[in-house]
């Protein structure tokens, strides 16, 4: 059996740890997380570990990226697991700090981050879920000081919104976006599909289907405009409700209004029942 990573749940406690790789001049990779880990959760590992001598997961549900009607509350939790699969994978250490202790009495502080946190996609839906990740991000890259941190492109617009936090803010660490992780069937892995019921994760392919579709017919010079539409038409058929299907720039998030505007991200939110996935592509 492999070594358990350290778990930490103290600032002092981790700053201690952090001190140490720094005295041996390693570098380090974080990847933030919620737990409730998966395979494109460990991809991000993996790829910390080419790039750093050390790899610290951070595991904190974050209170503040929630609405009070979301599911804050239910969120799967499974740290136990989640440390298993971290010993597997070889992690060195896993920074699981309390509400408490990211969030102490008196609290006062949250970033507002605009631009592509302002696109009118998830933050439309979620109008506070930016600025808690780029309050709680912030945070988790002055605690734990990375050379690298570790994204998924899974969530698309949370990547840019991060890498233009950290660029605004001068902060000496590399941004990293990884492929999105998929199962057999293109369902993009999630800690939110086990909410999922067997019939609706029958249906819920159909987001990758319909982006791969979408972006065929884009990329051939079908008006993009048409396209979406009848995308979002498709989505509707196998029972989500579609909040959006749209096309943007990949590096901007503006809107685009056809091909040569590009290069063009798709990016797609709908919800199945009481489960709301995203998904997203490139064209
Ligand atoms: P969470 O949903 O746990 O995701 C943690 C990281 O894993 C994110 O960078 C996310 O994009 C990436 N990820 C999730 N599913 C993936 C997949 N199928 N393939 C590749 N990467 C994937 O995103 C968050 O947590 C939070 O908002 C956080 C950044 C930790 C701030 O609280």
């Amino acid at each position: 059996m492999a070594k358990p990573p350290i778990l930490v749940h103290t600032i002092a406690a981790l700053r201690r740890e952090i001190a140490r790789y720094r005295k041996n001049r390693e570098t380090v990779a974080l990847v933030p997380t919620m737990g409730a880990l998966h395979r494109g959760h460990l991809a991000l590992v993996r790829e910390g570990q080419k790039r750093a001598d050390r790899v610290v997961v951070s595991i904190f549900v974050n209170p503040t990226q929630f609405a009070p009607t979301e599911d804050f509350g239910s969120y799967p939790r499974t740290i136990k697991k989640d440390i298993e699969a971290l010993t597997e994978a070889k992690a060195d250490l896993v920074w699981a700090p309390s509400p408490a202790t990211m969030y102490p009495q008196g609290f006062a502080t949250r970033l507002a981050p605009e631009g592509a946190a302002l696109a009118g996609l998830e933050d439309k839906f979620r109008p506070h879920f930016f600025g808690g990740v780029a309050t709680v991000v912030a945070k988790l890259f002055t605690q734990v000081t990375p050379d690298y941190a570790m994204f998924g492109q899974k969530d698309y617009q949370q990547l840019r919104v991060v890498t233009q936090m950290a660029k605004d803010l001068d902060l000496p660490l590399k941004v990293i976006g990884m492929a999105t992780v998929r199962e057999k069937d293109g369902l993009a892995m999630s800690s939110r599909n086990v909410y999922l019921s067997e019939l609706e994760r029958r249906h819920a392919p159909v987001l990758y289907r319909t982006l791969k579709n979408c972006a065929a017919r884009i990329k051939a010079g079908e008006p993009i405009a048409m396209v979406l539409e009848e995308g979002r038409m498709h989505i509707r058929q196998a029972e989500f409700a579609v909040d959006y299907l749209e096309g943007r720039h990949a590096a901007t998030l503006a809107p685009v209004a056809t091909l040569k505007d590009g290069p063009i991200r798709l990016l797609v939110a709908a919800k199945i029942g009481t489960t709301r996935l995203i998904d997203n592509l490139g064209v």
